[in-house]
């Protein structure tokens, strides 16, 4: 989570001091500009929380559970020792400790083709060391046409809210599906790798709702499938910087034999 945003702020620097102002200006909420929502509407919501994070609940970034020992995350999330990672389910509110279900981390699989450089795949797949049996899991879009401009996916993270919502506590914001085309209209989006045949550009135009720093590996769900996780963006909710998510479908085979993989 800090390492994209730190990165990103870097090529700012290197690149355009003038981008890199319009990054500073604005704050804007967690997912910014969402509300809140449950558990139980989205029980394969998993917070990934890491004893490294700055923050008192300890949380770092989103996943989705797609197996009872298997969640689905960010690659650029795991950049901590694998023992310094847990995760929550069933806990909207990551301060109330008495409830939900949390599970330490033994193997984690880094998709092959992630790269740093232009952030595709960014994905990883994270053994849990307790399965949460019978927890509700979520299944991968399989079809790369969902990726459809026009339909509204749902983004859920207990990230960042800009003071849009209360912090540590599960929220969830409807992100229009803008198209590729918007993003890839966008000079410094296409510099820090956006392709339409790996990403969806989601949210708002107009900055009033976006995913943000927390969030990265959390589910974007459409039709009640897993569509995209959370990636990357400049900034959050800033006017014409839509959130940018990892698109499911075209890598849906390769994680799906990752996801189905036995673990001896
Ligand atoms: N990279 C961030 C994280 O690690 C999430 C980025 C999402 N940003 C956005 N503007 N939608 O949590």
């Amino acid at each position: 989570m800090f390492t994209r945003a730190a990165a990103i702020a870097g090529i700012l620097v290197l690149v355009s001091a003038g981008a890199a102002a319009a990054t500073m200006t604005q704050e804007h909420p967690l997912i910014i500009g969402g509300t809140l929502t449950s558990t139980s509407e989205a029980p394969w919501a998993i917070a990934l929380t890491n004893t490294t994070s700055a923050t008192a609940t300890n949380r770092w970034c989103g996943g989705a559970l797609v197996r009872a020992d298997k969640i689905i995350t960010a690659a650029h999330c795991m950049t901590k020792p694998i023992g310094t990672y847990t995760a929550v389910q069933g806990r909207a509110d990551l301060t109330d400790r008495r409830i939900g279900r949390t599970s330490r981390i033994t193997g984690s699989w880094i998709h092959p083709g992630y790269s740093r450089t232009n952030n595709r795949n960014d994905f990883a797949i994270l053994t849990l060391a307790k399965p949460m049996t019978g927890v509700p899991v979520i299944r991968l879009e399989t079809n790369p046409k969902a990726d459809r401009k026009g339909v509204v996916p749902t983004v859920y993270g207990w990230g960042d809210t800009a003071e849009t919502g209360p912090d540590d506590t599960l929220q969830k914001l409807a992100a229009p599906d803008l198209g590729d085309a918007v993003c890839l209209a966008n000079k410094e989006y296409v510099g820090y790798g956006y392709a339409a045949s790996a990403n969806v550009c989601a949210g708002y135009l107009d900055g009033t709702g976006d995913s943000c720093q927390g969030d990265s590996g959390g589910p974007l769900v459409l039709n009640g499938r897993l569509l995209a996780t959370v990636s990357w963006g400049e900034g959050c909710a800033e006017p014409n910087y839509p959130g940018v998510y990892a698109e499911i479908a075209p890598n849906a085979k390769l994680l799906q034999a990752e996801i189905s993989r036995t673990t001896l």
